[in-house]
């Protein structure tokens, strides 16, 4: 079946850039992105597409493109889902934070919401396709669910998990490494996923659209997150053991991702990875391979978070340290709250974490991030409930531009690792802090003996 009418439930992260590529790849097909977030579908709509709600590199101009002519975004879900031929589900699926598998477990409450709703509404058959990122065996449920609350009409379940990473979003989305496809085996199946095939092959070379049984695709995008998490603990590890032996974990990095069989990609160390999925999803792994009674499979990967929690909090312990032994009513300066460049997304981002333990020694900190807004800051260090939110409050200073930001402070965390960083005037910079004024880049990304040769203090990871 050709289709011509998409509607995605989730007008997230996910869900806003994948639709509009597919609009803007297909122009032939419908593409209605609907969400039960009235504020978040306005700023989808909002007439300045500068306004829409996710930074992304280039999505801007892609939404521009296309908006009002092919890809609408809408709070009417019910009559989008009536509408579609086929339906991406894309909400999110956090960890669990209540109940059995609290703390562990994927909470599938939305996917469920989805799943009777879109049961409720169908009256003509449907493509169901899991966007979202989901434990193994959710199509078995989503299935139950379709079948035994619909209208009498087939539905068809395929997972097509998503890969793309944030700042590089729509790239990823262009020019993808691959596209997964899982459905079932049957005839049925097969014309469900050649129609989901025939979709993305509007712009991706067939070679690199692969086809699976559901269980594969929807346990590879697991993995594929455990295995980029663990590269990032693997090199974070080795970069606590540069720093007792003189060894340089840029060099060492290098000189192992030269190896073809290693690969240089996802090896540079930091204060720790953050972001919305791989904590998430690493976790899920392990509740899951728990529950099969798996527990050697499930304590390898939880080293992978254990390690990147050792390594937020050693960058926090150390500011503490170094600065002799009291952060308590100094300022510290933070450059960087995004868990990553080129994204407004702060979920998980180290920053959050680093933030929470020096406000613990009573610290005050000055905050300067391109993207991120101080409401969303706040909303980050009160949603880990340490202390009331009028104390957050009390800790946290945001300014619009990093000179400010740095005045009168005694030490730098370079939390991100926005370009514009490496751009600034660190003599001015200097001459405006209390001395000795400290650099601690938790990123690697300045330029560690120019920093030095002005009279900065630069501690750097694994260096
Ligand atoms: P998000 O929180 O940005 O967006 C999800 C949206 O779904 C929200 O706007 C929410 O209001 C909406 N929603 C929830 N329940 C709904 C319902 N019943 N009806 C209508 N709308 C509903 O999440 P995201 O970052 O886009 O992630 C979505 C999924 O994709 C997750 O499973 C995530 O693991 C996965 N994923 C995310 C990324 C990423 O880079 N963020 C990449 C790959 C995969
Ligand atoms: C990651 C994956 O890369 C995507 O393929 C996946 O689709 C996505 O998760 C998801 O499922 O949500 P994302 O989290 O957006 O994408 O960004 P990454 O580039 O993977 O970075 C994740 C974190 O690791 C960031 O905090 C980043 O700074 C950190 N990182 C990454 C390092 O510290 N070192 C590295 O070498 C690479």
């Amino acid at each position: 079946m050709k289709i011509k009418n998409i509607c995605c439930i989730g007008a997230g992260y996910v869900g806003g850039p994948t639709m509009a590529v597919i609009a803007q790849k297909c122009p032939d097909i419908k593409v209605t992105v609907v969400d039960l977030n009235e504020a978040r579908i306005a700023a989808w709509n909002d007439k300045d597409v500068s306004n829409i709600p996710i930074y992304e590199p280039g999505l801007n101009e892609m939404v521009g493109n296309v908006r009002g002519k092919n890809l609408f975004f809408s709070t009417e879900v019910d009559k989008a889902i009536e509408e579609a031929d086929l339906i991406f589900i894309s909400v999110n699926t956090p960890t669990k934070t209540y109940g059995t598998g609290k703390g562990m477990a994927a909470d599938l409450k939305h996917i469920e919401l989805c799943a009777r709703q879109i049961a409720k509404v169908a009256k003509n058959n449907k493509i169901i396709v899991e966007k979202s990122t989901l434990p193994v065996r959710t199509a078995e449920a989503l299935k139950s669910i379709l079948d035994n609350t619909g209208n009498g009409v087939q539905f068809q379940i395929l997972s097509n998990p998503e890969f793309l990473a944030e700042g590089t979003a729509v790239q990823d989305l262009l020019n993808p490494d691959r596209v997964l496809i899982g459905g079932e085996s049957s005839p049925e199946g097969q014309k469900a996923i050649d129609s989901l095939v025939g979709v993305y092959a509007n712009w991706v070379p067939k070679d690199r659209i692969l086809t699976t049984n559901v269980w594969s695709s929807e346990l590879s995008k697991l993995v594929a997150n455990a295995f980029l998490a663990q590269r990032v603990s693997s090199i974070n590890a080795i970069s606590e053991l540069c720093e007792k032996t003189e060894a340089n974990v840029n060099e060492v990095a290098k000189a192992i991702g030269m190896d073809s069989r290693i690969g240089s990609k996802f090896l540079k160390a930091s204060v720790g990875f953050g972001g919305s999925c791989f904590q998430k999803d690493i976790l899920n792994l392990v509740y899951i391979s728990k529950a099969f009674g798996l527990n050697e499979v499930a304590d390898y990967w939880e080293q992978v978070i254990i390690m990147n929690d050792h390594q937020k909090r050693r960058f926090s312990k150390n500011i503490v340290q170094t600065l002799y032994n009291t952060v308590s009513g100094k300022k510290i300066t933070f450059l960087g709250w995004a868990f990553k460049k080129d994204t407004n997304d702060t979920r998980e981002s180290a920053a959050i974490y680093v933030a929470d333990d020096l406000i613990n020694e009573q610290a005050n900190i000055a905050l300067y991030d391109p993207k991120v807004a101080l409401k969303q800051v706040l909303s980050d260090l009160d949603y880990l409930d340490t202390r009331k939110p009028s104390e957050n409050e009390k800790h946290i200073t945001s300014y619009n531009n990093a000179y400010d930001a740095c005045k009168n402070s005694h030490a730098i965390a370079v939390l991100t690792e926005w370009d514009e960083f490496n751009d600034y005037d660190w003599q001015k910079i200097y001459d405006s802090m209390l001395k000795p004024a400290f650099v601690f880049d938790g990123r690697n990304l300045l330029d560690g003996d120019k920093l030095k040769a002005i009279g900065f203090v630069y501690q750097s990871i694994g260096c």
